[in-house]
């Protein structure tokens, strides 16, 4: 019988949908340390706080809420974690997601692993379940990289996967650094960076996601477990020529940035369908603007994956290739460089098994897949064993108001999480 929605449950959406939702189009903007990221952290610590969960906020502005061993104090023998991995100081499962968006982003990316992370734990505690091991729901802080530039943000910091003197000075759109943000937020950054001794408290993490993408619609699955992440990364281009007028500069005259601009959308597409690869251009900007004139700078950003390193670094070197040769070719000048990029990721394979175990005792069968989009749980796989849970999405939308995912397959994987916190903290 397929699991339904709790009260408890819809009323944690029915808090959380309102927070930094567009009106007009109904798409999400919650940016790091904005209002409506301070908002969405307020509503995570209400959640803990009505299931008296133990909040922290940890050096790196990540949100967390423990659900302690009762009477332990401090953490539980050591012991071989879930996972098989070499015994370590930490066995607390953690689990979670983010609450930030892309700019009009959908409803369910990154919110549903948080709120289901609560879910789970409303039904744990109805069946009357006590962990032996802590569980900890962690919201991670700017996982998108819509505000700063760096996707999972707050999971590279606390793994130390990013220098944090380079983190405080990324800047945003209006030229804001994160070490302001942050400060104007009430949070010092002067203490960002890799935190090991919140790392050796964890035991493994899991994290629950809407599937970016129709694998699972086309299987007619409800949930699916991720094999691995596809490397990607994010490049900015800036072409430079010179503004001039629309009316009267000759085309021969010109050092038009937008032509070699065109092009390279156009080449990015072209390497990409070459190699089976993925490759966008979805944010530019073009400097200053005026409909009636040449204009003087373009900058653009592109967003590559592939299923592989090697097919990753063929394809960005021919669109770069292309951008360079068509930027000489009008006389402008192209600065390009590597904003953000995540490895390869394959999950751990004995707790992606755990995982399967779980969902099957529970009835659940979950095909294993492979993701091109990036999540914390790709960063955290490099310094702990971590796995992920896929919630269908019938028609593999997102990064869009149209994202969706039904009740009853959100209701499912809140039962599979739960399902899988019970054997890993058993
Ligand atoms: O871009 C991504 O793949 C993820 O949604 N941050
Ligand atoms: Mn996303
Ligand atoms: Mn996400």
């Amino acid at each position: 019988m397929s699991p339904s929605p709790t009260p408890a449950y819809r009323s944690l959406w029915d808090s959380l949908l309102p927070i930094g939702r567009d009106p007009g189009t109904g798409g999400y903007r919650r940016f790091s340390w904005t209002p409506a990221d301070l908002d969405c952290r307020a509503w995570f610590e209400a959640a803990a706080r009505d299931r008296q969960l133990r909040t922290e906020r940890d050096r790196n502005g990540n949100l967390w809420a423990w659900w302690d061993v009762p009477g332990s104090g401090k953490p539980p023998p050591g012991g071989p974690p879930p996972g098989g991995a070499p015994p370590r100081v930490g066995t607390a499962v953690a689990t979670g997601s983010h609450l930030d968006s892309v700019p009009d982003g959908g409803a369910y990316d990154g919110p549903l692993g948080v709120l289901a992370a609560f879910a789970a734990i409303d039904e744990l505690r109805g069946e009357g379940f006590t962990p032996s091991r802590p569980i900890a729901v962690a919201a991670f802080t700017e996982e998108e990289g819509g505000r700063f530039g760096v996707a999972c943000l707050g999971s590279r910091l606390l793994a130390g996967a990013i220098d944090p003197d380079t983190a405080r000075e990324l800047q945003d759109g209006d030229g804001i650094t994160l070490a302001g943000a942050m400060r104007a937020a009430g949070q010092d950054p002067g203490l960002i960076g890799r935190d090991e001794d919140l790392i050796a408290r964890l035991g493994c993490y899991v994290e629950l996601h809407i599937e970016q993408g129709r694998a699972l619609a086309d299987l007619d699955a409800t949930l699916g477990i991720a094999d691995g992440i596809w490397p990607h990364g994010r490049w900015r281009l800036d072409f430079a020529g010179q503004a001039d007028h629309a009316g009267t500069a000759a085309l021969a005259d010109r050092r038009d940035p937008m032509i070699p601009y065109a092009a390279t959308v156009l080449a990015a597409r072209q390497a990409a369908a070459e190699r089976g690869a993925r490759a966008t251009i979805g944010k530019v900007t073009a400097e200053p603007g005026a409909a009636n004139a040449v204009c003087s700078e373009v900058r653009a950003w592109l967003d590559v994956r592939a299923a592989d390193g090697r097919t990753l670094e063929d394809t960005v070197d021919q669109i770069l290739g292309v951008a360079g040769q068509e930027s000489d070719a009008n006389r402008v000048a192209l600065a390009s460089r590597q904003e953000s990029f995540s490895p390869e990721v394959e999950f751990d394979v004995p707790l992606a098994g755990r995982l399967a175990g779980a969902l099957a005792a529970r009835g659940f069968e979950a095909p294993s897949l492979p993701t091109g989009a990036g999540h914390d749980a790709g960063v955290l796989a490099a310094r702990l064993p971590t796995a992920m849970l896929f919630v269908r999405n019938p028609t593999g939308v997102s990064h869009s108001p149209a994202e969706h995912a039904e009740d009853a397959d959100c209701a499912a994987g809140v039962a599979a999480l739960a399902a899988v916190l019970r054997d890993l903290a058993s």
